[in-house]
């Protein structure tokens, strides 16, 4: 109100100038706790040495199952669970109340009453559809989707949120249009089967997969990368191949990076946060056959806060980061505030992954603008 009062009446200020009326006054914005609902926290050394990172500022987090071998059971989560809530406590204070959400991953054996020992645990929110061969350590993952029908009919029962990894693995497929291809040939018609499902489309990269989200039914969300929503495929192709930005889905071109902005900072509270933080060791990503994976939770918050704050949508960073997530999965959102300062900080050149090994974030020593207190 106060911007367009003064433009004069009537004159509505066009986005940029809403963006920069807006960023002059706001140096520290609060919010509730965030979730992160798509997490990548590995295991054994490395688990321990990022849990921290992550729980430091997220309240609760979905973590991903495509560990070695596969989480296939709910007892696999629930023990997986335990170490990760040891590795938190032992980090000690904010950290220490850090809620992991656990995933199943889905395979063509996975049994119909592995779905209910999930949901009555308690502990388990959602199973992993991975196409086998689409990302790291999906080769376990499902070939033939008819072959897990009476599974999702089961999710479909139980309340069992469905995260999809959409990209088809069909080699003919150019690699840039792998979720437009997977969105439309076996997402639309898994949608239309199982329309009392939930599903929730994995770190959404294409305009056409935001439109999908955008006009299915309330049972469908999707999950936002900070990398996907900062960078377009130059980041990682231009002027030298950077490893450290491939992931998949692969980065697309800067169209489809705007239409992921604009579903971001639109408001609905089908999109929401997940970050997709996915660490390799150095020598895994700076290889002839680098891994795919963003290391991005000690920067994803500050990360996410540029982002909205070009947008001119600081505002609407909170429903995304902190609300519509738990909404969607059932689950309160935290009660606790953290606050967003401007403040430049330099991200680490380098991390201690464990095992004498290190992961380097993306952003490695560069600034951020944006720091948590
Ligand atoms: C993830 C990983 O490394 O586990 N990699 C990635 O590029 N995003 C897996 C995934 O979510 O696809
Ligand atoms: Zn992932």
């Amino acid at each position: 109100a106060r911007s367009s009062r003064r433009l004069g009446a009537g004159r509505k200020p066009c986005a940029l100038l809403r963006a920069f009326l807006r960023a002059e006054r706001m140096d520290r914005i609060e919010l509730l706790r965030p979730a992160d609902w798509h997490l990548h926290v590995r295991q054994g050394e490395a688990m321990r040495a990022v849990v921290p990172a992550s729980a430091a500022v997220f309240a609760q987090a979905l973590v991903m199952p495509n560990l070695k071998p596969p989480v296939t059971t709910t007892a696999a989560a629930l023990a997986y669970r335990e170490e990760i809530l040891a590795a938190a406590r032992a980090a000690g204070g904010r950290a220490a109340s850090f809620v992991p959400w656990m995933t199943l991953y889905l395979t063509e054996a996975t049994a119909p009453q592995e779905i209910d020992r999930a949901v009555d645990s308690g502990a388990v929110l959602a199973a992993k559809l991975y196409p086998a061969g689409a990302t790291t350590n999906s080769d376990a993952g499902v070939r033939r989707i008819e072959r897990i029908y009476p599974v999702l009919e089961r999710m479909q029962q139980r309340g069992l949120v469905l995260c999809v990894h959409g990209e088809v693995v069909d080699p003919e497929v150019d690699i840039f249009d792998r979720e437009a291809v997977f969105v439309e040939g076996v997402l639309a018609p898994l949608v239309a089967r199982f329309p009392g499902l939930k599903v929730v489309l994995e770190h959404v990269t294409t305009a056409e997969g935001v439109a999908f989200v955008r006009e299915a039914p309330e049972t469908v969300a999707a999950t936002l990368t900070a990398h996907h929503l900062r960078y377009e495929r130059n980041a990682m192709l231009a002027g030298g191949i950077r490893p450290h930005f491939y992931c998949l889905p692969i980065l697309k071109r800067e169209r489809h990076r705007r239409a992921l902005v604009e579903a971001a900072t639109s408001g609905s509270p089908k999109f929401f946060l997940g970050t997709d933080s996915a660490p390799h060791p150095r020598g895994a990503k700076e290889s002839a056959c680098g891994c795919a994976g963003c290391y991005t939770a000690p920067l994803a918050l500050p990360l996410y806060a540029e982002v909205f704050e070009a947008a001119g949508a600081l505002d609407r960073l909170e429903g995304f980061a902190s609300r519509f997530g738990a909404c969607f999965y059932g689950v309160p959102e935290s009660t606790e505030r953290i606050a967003l300062v401007r403040r430049p900080w330099t991200v680490p050149a380098a991390v201690p992954l464990g095992e004498g090994e290190e992961v380097v974030p993306l952003r490695a020593g560069e600034t951020m603008g944006w720091v948590v207190e």
